[in-house]
């Protein structure tokens, strides 16, 4: 038996697979998360590990403990764990949708510049990503930053309590511009602009490596055999993807999750021109490009919730039925946006409302905003040669068949549904299960665990409409960006 564990933002979920690829349990332990300022975010990274080991003990009933096998993680990435020399941690973790770097990324994009850190990286400095954290920390709590013996990512940090050994994986890494992503090592340039030694960074494996086995007073108080083995897992993106099949090369998948993700795995490293897709390297040993919105299902979610107060969501979308002939515009930028503007003076807006403007027309201008702002990455990507004609969707979102076939529409392309809704715990599994020797390769488990059950087409009228609604919604953002400021 296999266990994944995705630590995310808000709770850790947990999930038991068997040799076969098959469910057996999921289990879902929640933990606060805390602003101590406007634009802070933190967490206790003890409350991860006990909500984990919490969790553990439901998952695997008593006649399961002894096949345990192997457990792997997708971790909610870019958050900033630091240890002292006897392992214990510093301060609370600093994490991914934390903004209090500006003026580190300025520093690091401006000062040094965007090209020399990209050329060190493969990415420039954003807000969430660690290294402008870590120069947070040594200008503002110095104390702090003499102490660090080990700088970890949150999966790391709980995967070292189990085993009791300090890795990361090459995915993660990725995402703490500390990494040089093309040659999959840590970057010497980057880490002494930083103030860090690489023997303060843990050693780094493929995603789907052994890095040790459970701590024997670990595997006693779980009732785990104490040779299960744990395995490196990957950021929650990369393990996402593994979880939906979108491995191997050209194989494109789009979350619709809180925030909404096109990825992109490619058998190739490649620059992407002003950084404006992320280049991290994929949990299935090769490299994955990705462009990250953050308000797609939850534009939607704050329209259903707070603005037209209701939670029938199903219900509030059976009445539109014209697609591409909307007039009334949506820019989903309700907590700024990543890609393409990176700009977190951005806002929602809507744009193009008459006296004969329905309640409908809103709703799906906020369905169609998401899909046009997923479009601006997707055609980020097509700049790089690669032509994709279906992607694969997963998230809350996709739920909503007409939110499936607007995005079939809006992006010209086949999207695919899948059997597991469980991306990035199942990923997680998949994960353990091939370090674990189950199967050969994480293509090969993707290839056989994972199967396509439903497909939207794009239908070629509404395409067309879509394409002159896209040109108009381009309009808009740089018109609006003064008035945001
Ligand atoms: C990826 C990203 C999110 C976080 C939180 O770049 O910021 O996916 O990992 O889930």
């Amino acid at each position: 038996l296999y266990i994944g564990v995705d630590l995310g933002t808000s709770s850790v979920k947990l999930l038991l697979m068997d040799e076969k690829g098959t469910i057996r349990n999921i289990v879902t332990k929640e933990y606060p998360i805390s602003f101590p300022k406007p634009g802070w975010s933190e967490q206790n990274p003890a409350d991860w590990f006990s909500s984990l080991m919490e969790g553990l003990k439901e998952l695997v009933g008593d006649g399961e403990k002894k096949e345990v096998g192997g457990i792997s993680f997708s971790g909610q990435m870019h958050g900033m764990v630091i240890l002292d020399e006897e392992d214990r941690v510093i301060r609370p973790a600093i994490l991914w949708n934390d903004g209090r770097t500006k003026e580190e990324c300025d520093y690091l994009n401006e000062t040094i510049g965007r090209e020399k850190i990209s050329s060190y990286t493969g990415n420039m400095a954003l807000t969430g990503f660690t290294a402008p954290k870590l120069l947070w920390v040594k200008k503002h709590e110095p104390d702090n930053f003499r102490k660090i013996r080990k700088v970890m990512l949150p999966k790391d940090y709980i995967a070292y309590c189990l085993s009791g050994v300090h890795s990361t994986d090459v995915s993660d890494a990725s995402g703490m511009l500390l990494f040089n992503v093309k040659e999959k090592c840590w970057s010497k340039e980057m880490l002494e602009l930083a103030g860090l030694k690489e023997e303060q960074m843990a050693k780094v494996y493929e995603s789907y490596e052994v890095t040790g086995t459970l701590r024997a007073d670990i595997a006693k108080e779980l009732g785990f055999p104490p040779e299960c083995k744990v395995i490196a897992g990957g950021g929650d993106q990369a393990v996402a993807a593994v979880g939906t099949g979108t491995v191997g090369s050209g194989m494109c998948n789009v979350s619709l999750g809180t925030s909404g993700v096109v990825f992109v795995a490619s058998k190739e490293y490649s620059e992407i021109k002003d950084n404006a897709l992320h280049v991290f390297a994929h949990a299935d040993g090769r490299y994955h490009f990705m462009g990250v919105m953050l308000s797609a299902a939850a534009s939607n979610k704050w329209w259903m919730d707070e603005v037209l107060k209701t939670r029938e969501y199903a219900k509030e979308q059976q009445a539109i039925v014209e697609l591409g002939k909307n007039n009334v515009y949506f820019l989903p930028y309700l907590m700024g946006e990543r890609t393409p503007h990176n700009d977190p003076d951005a806002r929602g807006t809507f744009v193009g409302m008459t006296m004969d403007t329905t309640r409908e027309d809103m709703t799906q201008a906020v369905l169609e905003g998401v899909a046009f702002a997923l479009k601006d990455s997707f055609e980020i990507i097509k700049d790089t040669g690669l032509s994709i004609k279906r992607i694969r969707i997963n998230g809350g979102g996709a739920k909503s068949p007409l939110w499936c076939r607007i995005i079939a529409n809006v992006l010209n392309v086949k999207v695919d549904k899948i059997n597991s809704e469980e991306g990035p715990a199942f990923g997680a599994a998949i994960l353990a299960a091939v370090g674990c020797k189950e199967f050969a390769s994480v293509e090969e488990a993707a290839a056989k665990l994972i199967q396509v059950t439903e497909t939207t087409e794009p239908e070629e009228e509404i395409v067309n409409l879509y394409e002159k609604k896209y040109n108009v919604f381009k309009e808009i953002y740089p018109a609006l960006e003064p008035v945001y400021k």
